[in-house]
């Protein structure tokens, strides 16, 4: 029997990156699967790509609107009944000094990578099971502090601290809650940061492994976190960064 027959995880920000590759590979486990995002036309294209018939349920939301969360768990509810797994992974990176930010950049960027990634769960939990398993996607950049990501950093490390506090409230219904840290990973986001060769070969430099990341990459390590695999593993954070935050590349 598949690994994921008879489970059901939600994923936000399915339609792209990260999002989409972690949905491919839960699919091919027997998994169905909820794509959560704001554009319509990103999200039918992936449904298109995913190929999978009934095991996908596309559903538009804002994560930053707590009115279209309650809308996405009852579309849930309807289809599927109850959630085995949330990867809260829907984010958006917003990078200037930190004197040109306005209030309405840190709502903006606050409003999608941390409140909205706390609803995502909260609204979640009437329909995930016990013993179910919460992934969230953080970033390298708690670890190192860079200008230009004040805002988006520290609601990656807003995350990080969610997935130790939520392994602790959690814990009583043997629902685990984990956080990945990704590194330089090419997707739509990065290319919109460092698309071009030389931004790629300059970044490329900074990782002990000689590489950038893919959103596979990502996929292999949230399979394993929202599989029984992990079963003992709750409150911790995987950076999956190649060795860019811990190694000094030759
Ligand atoms: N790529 C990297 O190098 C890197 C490194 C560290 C961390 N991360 C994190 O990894 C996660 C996935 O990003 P990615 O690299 O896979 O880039 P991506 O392809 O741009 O994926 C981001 C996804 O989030 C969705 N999203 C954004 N705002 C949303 C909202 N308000 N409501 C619902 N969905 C929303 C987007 O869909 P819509 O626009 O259609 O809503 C998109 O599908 C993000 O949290 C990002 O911060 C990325």
């Amino acid at each position: 029997m598949a690994e994921f027959n008879g489970k059901t995880v939600l994923i936000t920000g399915g339609g792209s990156g990260m999002g989409l590759a972690t949905a491919k590979r839960l699919l091919g486990a027997g998994a169905r699967v909820v794509l959560a995002g704001r554009d319509e036309e990103r999200l039918e294209k992936a449904v298109k790509e995913l190929d999978a018939g009934e095991d996908v349920l596309a559903v538009p939301t804002d994560v930053a609107r707590t009115a279209d969360l309650d809308r996405l768990v009852e579309r849930v509810r309807e289809r599927y009944g109850s959630l085995s797994g949330v990867f809260a992974n829907a984010g958006i990176a917003a990078f200037s000094r930190s004197a040109d930010v306005t209030e309405a950049d840190f709502d903006h960027v606050v409003g999608i990578n941390f409140k909205g990634v706390y609803f995502t769960i909260t609204k979640s939990l009437p329909i995930l099971e016990d013993g179910g398993s919460v992934v969230l996607n953080g970033s390298w950049l708690t670890h190192k502090g860079l200008a230009f990501t004040s805002v988006y950093a520290a609601t990656k490390a807003a995350v990080i601290s969610l997935a130790r506090t939520l392994a602790s409230d959690l814990g009583t219904r043997g629902i685990r809650v984990n956080a990945i840290s990704p590194g330089y990973i090419v997707t739509d986001m990065f290319e919109a940061v460092a698309g071009s060769e030389e931004a790629k070969e300059e970044h490329r430099g900074h990782v002990a492994l000689g590489r950038l990341g893919s959103a596979a990459d990502i996929a292999d390590t949230a399979f394993f976190l929202l599989s029984s695999r992990s079963s003992y593993i709750t409150g911790q954070e995987i950076v999956v960064d190649g060795g860019l935050t811990t190694s000094v590349p030759l």
